[in-house]
């Protein structure tokens, strides 16, 4: 799938943007379901979040029961100070996650694709599995903020593996919040690691190393259909979204099987549903 220059650029920036990955198609049927996702979502399943002091509690075991399930997470400036939603539920989504890839068919037939399996070997794993799917909106006015960050951080193994197939479901401007991220940046060190034992769960700082800034960080804007790869190590950012428009994408976490992966890792699998690979 990748020539050899678009190997090398991989290992030189710690990224890879493929235009044209995924067809119109494909990606109205993806956008289709995740709207269904959406509709069928009774907002007042985790009202608690925002009616009482339990509020922290009840939002992380919200977070947290989605590791292998299928939930839907408000943008924070969705709601007035009086905890109505400011506009439609359809617009006020921040993301769908976490296991679409696994349980819900139509998320399993855009996820299981032999040329990403193929894309993935020639990024290195040998063996991927994958753990987790996110549908992001990143809504129009409101679509928030992602601080710096690396995806190791929450997939965490031995030696570092993890790698993210992250999907523009369409055009990923800076006036829109596309990502943006430091090329080169994933030869830098492992700044921090999210950890969970039962329902307590910790980031930890592991290194002091800064953040990038829009010194050395580039906008990673891409076309609607473009696949960009990146290592578990790049940081990347994206600024909230204040246009008129929204700017969907869709995203797949592996690591390689032949690493060991962390069991303080959120997201674990057991026999009831065992990690896949991209087939
Ligand atoms: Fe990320």
């Amino acid at each position: 799938m990748l020539t050899a220059a678009q190997q090398q650029d991989y290992q030189r920036d710690g990224y890879l943007i493929l235009p044209d990955f995924k067809s119109p198609a494909e990606i109205a049927a993806l956008r289709e379901r995740a709207a269904q996702i959406v509709d069928a979502f009774d907002p007042s399943a985790p009202a608690g979040i925002f009616s009482t002091r339990e509020q922290q509690h009840n939002s992380d075991a919200w977070f947290l029961g989605s590791d292998n399930s299928i939930r839907c997470f408000f943008e924070e400036e969705a709601f007035d100070a009086q905890g109505h939603l400011k506009q439609d539920k359809s617009l006020s989504i921040n993301k769908i996650g976490h296991a679409m890839h696994d349980l819900d068919p139509v998320f399993r037939a855009f996820s299981a694709d032999a040329r990403l399996a193929a894309v993935a070997r020639e990024l290195g794993l040998r063996e991927a599995q994958v753990w987790q799917s996110m549908y992001i909106f990143k809504q129009p006015g409101i679509g928030g903020e992602v601080r710096w960050h690396q995806d190791a951080t929450y997939f965490d193994t031995d030696p570092v593996s993890v790698t993210t197939f992250w999907f523009a479901l369409e055009d990923a401007t800076v006036d829109n919040g596309c990502m943006w991220a430091e090329p080169g940046g994933h030869r830098s060190p492992m700044r921090e690691r999210f950890t969970r034992h039962g329902n307590a769960v910790a980031l930890e700082k592991l290194d002091g190393t800064p953040w990038p800034d829009d010194s050395t960080a580039v906008p990673l804007a891409c076309k609607a259909g473009s696949l960009v790869c990146f290592h578990g190590l790049l940081p990347h950012y994206s600024a909230p979204n204040r246009s008129a428009v929204s700017r969907h994408a869709y995203t797949l976490h592996a690591t390689d099987a032949h690493t060991a992966y962390s069991p303080a890792n959120w997201i674990q699998r057991d026999a009831a549903l065992p990690v896949r690979g991209f087939l």
